[in-house]
């Protein structure tokens, strides 16, 4: 089928749109029919092994950074996650009883897929998360577990990046659920918020006004830091690599508690901070990094919910605020504002949003 715009812009902003549909697709797909439950096309035990190591690229490695939150808070399983070009080269022990996960929207990057080969025999099984069923990874794994995005053209990967986060996530809860790390009802009480994300993504969609305000400030940068905590690091990361990406600003995350070690010598009022923090645990401290920022003239963009914009009154530069959401599933979440955030930029600026310079879509040489 030929592939289109739909009414959109760039196929970024499409695919942007196209997350509630596609997310909902993934979570039907991996759902018993009771929907309480997580069922996969093949029988696989996480109760016996003792450890996971994730090994992606790009986007796909940040989707990997979050899941192991995601396995080590809710299913108990140590998880060790690596580039792929490191991991190959630096050719790593493997521990008995590991499984090896490769994330790869496209299936066929290099690095990858020579690290998957690395492990062959040497893991107790491979796995791989995948958007092109019929690639390289899918077959040369033990279990492939497609993500359902459809196709995406947009050189900066927009949809797959959740829709990798959604199947990782509902893994993370067969891992809880094999190994009785929390109980049927946590399980099923999860499965009913990721039922609700398309939902709420639409109404995080209804923000893009406000969104696109606030790229406009940041198009006049020519640097820009994202800090966030817990989950909302490698969101940081991956909002950063977005902005990077499509628009030429240099970016780059912090975990917000690494601030003082270094970056904090950078704010002045010429490099935006844009601080992704729902209003949850660690709020309090994100909130005295910010006034930290606040405190050397720096500018916040500060992307949390209603809670935390209450808290925070009219201190940042501009708030982003999102709708509440099961503290679990806020990657998924607040990926849409990062992805927005990064595309405004870019259409202020007037770069070529879906074929950046020096990129490509997938990297099949080294
Ligand atoms: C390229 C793309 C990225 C992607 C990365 C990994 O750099 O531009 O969007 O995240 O490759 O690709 P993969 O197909 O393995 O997920």
């Amino acid at each position: 089928a030929r592939i289109d715009k739909g009414g959109h812009k760039h196929f970024m902003a499409k695919e942007i749109a196209e997350q509630p549909m596609v997310i909902g697709e993934a979570v039907r797909h991996y759902l018993s029919a009771d929907g309480n439950s997580v069922e996969l096309p093949e029988d696989f035990d996480f109760a016996g092994i003792d450890r996971l190591t994730m090994v992606a690229c790009g986007t796909a490695f940040y989707a990997c950074l979050t899941a192991k939150y995601w396995f080590e808070q809710l299913a108990q399983l140590p998880v060790e996650v690596d580039i792929a070009s490191e991991f190959r080269y630096r050719e790593p022990p493997i521990a008995p009883r590991t499984v090896a996960l490769f994330v790869s929207q496209s299936g066929e990057t290099a690095d990858t897929l020579a690290a998957l080969r690395y492990c062959d025999g040497k893991a107790d099984k491979i796995l791989s998360v995948v958007n092109v069923p019929e690639s390289s990874i899918a077959r040369e794994s033990d279990l492939a577990l497609p993500i359902l995005a459809g196709v995406e053209v947009g050189v900066a990967s927009t949809k797959a990046f959740t829709c990798q986060l959604t199947v990782l996530l509902m893994l993370a809860l067969k891992a809880a659920e094999q190994r009785g790390t929390l109980t049927a009802d946590e399980i099923a009480d999860k499965l009913s918020a990721l039922r609700a994300v398309p939902a709420t993504l639409n109404t995080a969609l209804e923000q893009e006004g406000a969104i696109a305000a606030a790229a406009r400030k940041l198009s006049e940068a020519s640097d820009v830091l994202f800090l966030g905590r817990g989950l909302m690091y490698p969101l940081a990361l991956e909002g950063a690599l977005k902005l990077k990406e499509i628009s030429y600003i240099h970016a780059e995350a912090y975990a917000s508690g690494e601030l003082k070690h270094g970056p904090i010598a950078l704010i002045d009022k010429t490099m935006p901070v844009v601080v992704m923090a729902p209003y949850d645990a660690l709020y309090g401290k994100t909130v005295s990094n910010m006034q930290e920022v606040l405190a050397r003239g720096g500018k916040v963009v500060l992307i949390t919910d209603a809670a935390g914009a209450a808290e925070t009154e009219d201190s940042a530069w501009q708030t982003i605020v999102m709708p509440e959401i099961d503290p679990v599933l806020t990657p998924v979440l607040y990926a849409v504002p990062a992805q927005l955030l990064a595309y405004h930029t870019a259409v202020a600026k007037g770069t070529d949003v879906d074929q950046p310079r020096n990129l490509a879509k997938s990297v099949t040489v080294e």
